[in-house]
C-alpha cells in the first residue's frame, strides 16, 4: 500500500479541503501516514492569506525537495491557496514539483493522480465551477464535522486575497450538503459545523433561491442529539430571520463569528466593508437582546494601509465597546494582486504594525477574560471532546463556543453533561460535574 502524507496550513476550508484529498486517496490504494519521511506522495495544502503562511510553504517544500534526491519515486502536490494563485509559476521555483493543484480543481485530483504516477508533471488550476459527484471524505477524527456549504468570495474587500483564490460563490447543493452531514452523524459526530466564507450568501445562486436559515432549519430535522454551528457572517448580511432561526432552532448553538476588521469608518470604506461602526454596533447589539448569552467573536486587521493612531485607537475602543468574547487579530500583510497592496506609499511601518497588534492582543485578552467572567457559578451543558489522562481533566465547549477544563478521571468524549463554571481565565472556563 502507498503512503500519503498532507501538510495543511491554512483555515478550516483548507483542512475541509484535506480531509476530501485523503478520502479522494483511499480509493485509489493509498493509506494516511502522519509521518512524512514515509510517505510516497507528500501534498503540501498552502494557505496565501498572509506573506508568512505563503513563505512558509517554500521553506516547507523545499526540504521534500531534498528528499526527492535519494527517493526519486516520491511524488510531491503543491496544493491549496498558493497553487490556486501561482500556478505554473511553482514549477519555476520548485523544479521537483509534480503536480500543481488549484483550489478550484481539488475534485479531479484522482484523474491527475493517475497522470503523475505514470510520470507526467501537471499543473491544474484554472479556475472552473467544479462538478461534485461521489463524496468521499476521509474526517480527521474528532467531535466536529465541517462541512462546506459554499466556496469563494464576492466581497474584494481591498486587503484579500480569497477572492482570487477560491473564486466566486458558488453554494453546494443541499442534498449533497445533507447527505454528507447524514453520513457524519452516522459516523458519531456531535458537532456539524456550515462552512463559508460567507455564509448568509447561501443559496442565492441555487435554482429555487433558498438561504441559510432554510437550510439550518433542514439540518436541525435530523434525528439524534447533536449541535450545529455556522461560520462566517458578514455584518451586514445577518437578517432577522436568520436571528429568529437560530433561537427557534433547539440544535443551532448561541454563537456568531462576525469579523468587523476595523472600528474605524474611514479604514471600513478603505477596506471596502460595506458596513460602519454604527451598523456593525448595530446588529451585535440586535443579537445580544434577542439572545442571552450569546457569544460574538471578530477579527481585525492592525495597520491596514494608512491607518493612523486615532484610527486604530477606534478599533480597540469597539472591541471594548462591544464587549466582543474574542477576536482573531493579524498585521496587514500586502497581497499580489489586491487593491491595497497598490497602496505602497501609505504602507505602515513593520515596527509600528507589530506593535499595534501586541496592543490589538492585549486589548482581546481583557475582552476574553471579562466574557468568561460572567459565566462563574452558571450551570451549562458541554459537550466532551478530549480526555487528559495524564492530568484526569477532560476538556468541552458550551453552546456558546466557551471552553471548559473539568476534573474526571474517565474518558467520555462525545457526551454531553451539565457543569458548573468554578472560575474562569482569559482563554478557558473551569467547571465540575453537577451529579
Ligand atoms: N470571510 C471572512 C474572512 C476570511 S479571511 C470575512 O469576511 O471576514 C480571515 C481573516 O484574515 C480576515 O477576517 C482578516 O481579518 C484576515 N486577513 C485577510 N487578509 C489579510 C491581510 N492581507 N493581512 C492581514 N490579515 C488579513
Ligand atoms: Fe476576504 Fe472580504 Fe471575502 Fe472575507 S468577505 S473572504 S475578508 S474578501
Ligand atoms: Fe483559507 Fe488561507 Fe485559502 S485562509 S481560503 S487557506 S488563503
Amino acid at each position: 500500500m502507498k503512503k500519503v502524507y498532507i501538510e495543511t496550513m491554512g483555515c478550516q476550508m483548507n483542512k475541509s479541503d484535506a480531509e476530501r484529498m485523503y478520502g479522494m486517496l483511499e480509493h485509489l490504494g493509498y493509506t494516511q501516514t502522519s509521518e512524512p519521511k514515509e510517505a510516497d506522495m507528500l501534498i503540501i495544502n498552502t494557505c496565501s492569506i498572509r506573506q508568512l503562511s505563503e513563505d512558509k510553504a517554500y521553506s516547507a517544500i523545499g526540504v521534500w525537495g531534498k528528499w526527492k534526491k535519494s527517493k526519486p519515486d516520491l511524488k510531491i502536490v503543491f496544493a491549496g491557496c498558493v497553487a490556486q494563485q501561482k500556478g505554473q509559476e511553482l514549477f519555476r521555483r520548485a523544479p521537483y514539483v509534480d503536480l500543481v493543484l488549484g483550489t478550484q480543481r481539488l475534485y479531479e485530483l484522482p484523474e491527475l493522480v493517475k497522470r503523475i504516477e505514470a510520470g507526467e508533471r501537471v499543473v491544474s488550476c484554472e479556475e472552473k465551477p467544479f462538478e461534485e459527484s461521489d463524496i468521499q471524505i476521509n474526517r480527521v477524527k474528532s467531535i466536529n464535522a465541517w462541512v462546506p456549504i459554499m466556496e469563494g468570495c464576492n466581497n474584494f474587500c481591498t486587503y484579500c486575497i480569497v477572492p482570487y483564490t477560491r473564486g466566486r460563490e458558488r453554494s453546494r447543493k443541499p442534498e449533497l450538503i445533507i447527505e454528507e452531514i447524514k453520513k457524519a452523524l452516522d459516523e458519531g459526530f456531535k458537532e456539524i459545523t456550515l462552512l463559508g466564507q460567507n455564509v448568509d450568501s447561501y443559496g442565492k445562486d441555487l435554482e429555487p433561491h433558498q438561504n441559510l436559515s432554510w437550510l439550518l432549519r433542514q439540518v436541525n430535522e435530523l434525528e439524534g442529539k447533536f449541535r450545529i454551528r455556522f461560520v462566517t457572517s458578514y455584518p451586514t448580511d445577518i437578517t432577522d430571520e436568520l436571528i429568529d432561526t437560530v433561537i427557534e432552532l433547539d440544535k443551532v448553538c448561541e454563537y456568531f463569528h462576525i469579523p468587523m476588521q476595523s472600528g474605524d469608518d474611514y479604514v471600513l470604506k478603505k477596506m471596502n466593508r460595506r458596513y460602519d461602526y454604527a451598523e456593525y454596533k448595530k446588529i451585535c447589539d440586535h443579537i445580544r437582546t434577542r439572545i442571552p448569552d450569546v457569544t460574538i467573536t471578530s477579527d481585525f486587521i492592525a495597520g491596514f494601509p494608512g491607518e493612523t493612531e486615532e484610527q486604530f485607537e477606534n478599533t480597540l475602543k469597539a472591541m471594548t465597546e462591544l464587549e466582543l468574547d474574542y477576536s482573531n487579530t493579524a498585521a496587514y500583510s500586502p497581497r499580489e494582486k489586491t487593491v491595497a497592496a497598490k497602496w505602497v506609499d501609505l504602507y505602515i511601518p513593520e515596527d509600528v504594525k507589530t506593535e499595534r497588534l501586541a496592543r490589538l492582543n492585549e486589548h482581546n485578552r481583557k475582552c476574553c477574560l471579562a466574557s468568561n467572567k460572567k459565566y462563574t457559578g452558571r450551570e451549562m451543558e458541554v459537550l466532551i471532546e478530549k480526555f487528559e489522562e495524564d492530568r484526569n481533566v477532560i476538556t468541552g465547549r458550551t453552546r456558546n463556543n466557551k471552553i471548559v477544563h473539568i476534573p474526571y478521571d474517565k474518558d467520555i468524549t462525545g457526551e454531553f453533561v451539565d457543569v458548573k463554571i468554578t472560575n474562569a481565565r482569559t482563554w478557558y472556563l473551569n467547571g465540575e460535574l453537577i451529579k
